[in-house]
């Protein structure tokens, strides 16, 4: 009996033990950057693009579709550049059987995109209304994939929650949001789940929790600092736990599908590996990024760190509890181990050191981390002010994960770059560059162990990127806004990610070279064709215009 104890009590430590260096398995100090690995992927490894529902489809107030807090957030003056919107975009509602031939000519094997939860439900509540117009507009959309052999990847929040629910309840703020996002699931999987076999719950909770909630940068621009953003993460965690389990208990038996959860994140490398110091305040960076998410979800609670960081923090403000929410004891389990899959949204790196923020200044989630974060003046930065292309990031990140959520199965769900401003040109090198580089990382991780099973070049279009409205550019295609029929236009890149695709890797230092020749060469016509646009759109309008007029004329002169 005691030695039975005794033994109990040892397999207890053990398995405590496995389970926390399971956790701490990552070596921070071990930063190798290999030289370029040439090689191939898994077989089945699957090759994507994506989109998103406000981004692309325009189309705002069409067909019985309600609003999104974005369709409010954009008419109000100053809250996008040049207070642009997303009321048109390219209209990729109109246009969806063009951009699967896009898809197609680019060859890949998926395609994920997000579904408006207001085009389907415009109050956002389902006994108020389905807008059954919306949801054949997607059904439509999921056909054209799979008769072209696409598999769907479906977001169901890509961050356009309906402004009733906004304004009625305070949006994430708010608990009831949990039961909303549920029933607006649970119509997705009876309408779609037939089909549909891959589910994303929500796409990049921290912005949404962030930016929405905390900066006010995003819709719906609230700015409750310090406690908004923890508030609205601890209901996205809570909905995306119980749509898991809708799905696990309703509709898995007979769909057969997975749902799981994309999020985004930096990485955080150490400024100086050999710090302590620097090691514990790279880690505060990825833990209060991806893994206030990841560890919920993966392991039943908060990162212990956050916990500590925040409780200390809101004590020293006077606070009785901290502003970091609690799980209950029947919400940990319930909510750890609700992914069959770990979708991942990745696009740069900062170096990170330990910097302190006194609590007496405002607290707020930066200050909350402590951190300071630094980029290398080197590092290439194409595009968006925040998007440096440090390729080994995501070797890291990938490593990352991978030890501390117990090797779960990854499907990247974004990576790409942008360019600067109203640039035209679409011999974009510098995006070859970027998605060689990173791919290429991405391969290394898997040869590391990392159970990556497909990637998502982001984006397949040029489109509406948030509060930078059209000033930022992240398509394989480059999309002409200024044109009413939003024609696009295939840059460099696309013949690249097509031979990429077309070897599953990377075959040989010499056949890999000649693509990047081949598809510079490529687009200096595409670059013609777009230079004629204005032309051929004048030649739509003689044909609008001036064929019906000749037309009458030859019938009165006869
Ligand atoms: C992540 C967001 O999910 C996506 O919508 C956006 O286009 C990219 N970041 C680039 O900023």
């Amino acid at each position: 009996m005691m030695l039975s104890h005794r033994v109990g009590q040892a397999c207890h430590v053990l398995v405590l033990v496995l389970c926390l260096s399971a956790a701490e398995d990552f070596d921070w100090s071990a930063n190798n950057h290999d030289s370029f690995y040439y090689g191939t992927f898994p077989n089945g490894f699957s090759w994507g693009a994506g989109s998103s529902a406000y981004q692309t489809e325009g189309a705002w107030d069409k067909d019985g579709k309600g609003l999104s807090i974005w369709d409010v957030f954009t008419h109000k003056k100053g809250k996008t550049f040049l207070n642009d919107t997303g009321d048109s975009s390219c209209e990729g509602y109109y246009k969806f059987k063009d951009d699967i031939s896009l898809i197609k000519e680019l060859n890949l094997n998926h395609y994920r995109f997000s579904i408006s939860w207001p085009r389907i439900m415009p109050t956002g509540i389902r006994s108020d209304h389905v807008n059954e117009k919306g949801v054949k507009y997607y059904s439509a959309l999921i056909d054209e994939l799979l008769k072209h052999n696409i598999t769907p990847i479906v977001t169901l929040y890509h961050w356009d929650l309906p402004q009733v629910l906004q304004e009625k309840y305070g949006g994430w703020q708010n608990i009831s949001m949990i039961n909303y996002f549920n029933d607006f699931a649970n119509l997705c999987f009876e309408r779609y789940g037939d089909r549909v076999k891959y589910w994303i719950t929500f796409n990049n909770p921290w912005s949404v929790a962030v930016e929405g909630y905390e900066t006010g940068e995003h819709a719906p621009g609230l700015k409750l600092r310090g406690t908004g953003a923890y508030r609205a993460a601890h209901h996205i965690i809570k909905a995306h736990a119980k749509v898991w389990h809708t799905y696990d208990t309703q509709w898995r038996n007979k769909q057969r599908g997975m749902v799981g959860i994309s999020l985004s994140g930096d990485w955080g490398e150490p400024v100086d590996i050999t710090n302590q110091k620097d090691i514990e305040a790279a880690e505060r960076y990825v833990q209060f990024y991806i893994g206030w998410f990841a560890t919920p979800i993966f392991h039943g609670d908060y990162p212990q760190v956050m916990k500590d960081f925040i409780g200390r923090k809101s004590a020293q403000q006077g606070l009785g509890t901290s502003r970091l929410p609690t799980f209950s004891s029947q919400e940990k389990s319930y909510i750890k181990g609700t992914s069959d899959f770990l979708g991942v949204g990745h696009f740069t790196t900062r170096y990170i050191t330990q910097k302190n923020f006194p609590f007496n200044r405002g607290s707020t989630y930066f200050s909350d981390r402590d951190v300071a974060e630094l980029v290398d003046p080197r590092w290439p930065d194409p595009g968006s002010e925040w998007l440096y292309s440090v390729p080994w990031g995501f070797r890291r990140l990938l490593n990352f994960i991978k030890t501390q959520y117990g090797n779960p199965v990854i499907f990247i769900t974004e990576n790409g770059v942008s360019e600067k401003m109203m640039c035209t040109e679409l011999c974009d090198d510098w995006r070859i560059q970027y998605y060689k580089g990173y791919i290429n990382e991405m391969l290394k991780a898997i040869r590391d162990g990392v159970n990556v099973k497909g990637y998502t070049a982001w984006s397949l279009l040029d489109k509406f990127e948030w509060d930078e409205g059209y000033s930022e550019r992240f398509g394989l295609y480059y999309v002409d806004f200024k044109n009413k029929n939003k024609p696009r236009y295939p840059k460099a890149s696309v013949q690249f990610y097509k031979r990429i695709i077309k070897s599953n890797g990377f075959p040989n230092q010499r056949e890999v070279e000649n693509w990047k020749m081949k598809a510079t060469e490529t687009c200096s016509t595409s670059n013609q064709l777009l230079a004629a646009d204005p032309l051929t759109s004048h030649m739509e309008m003689v044909t609008e215009v001036v064929v019906p007029t000749v037309c009458t004329l030859c019938i009165l002169i006869s």
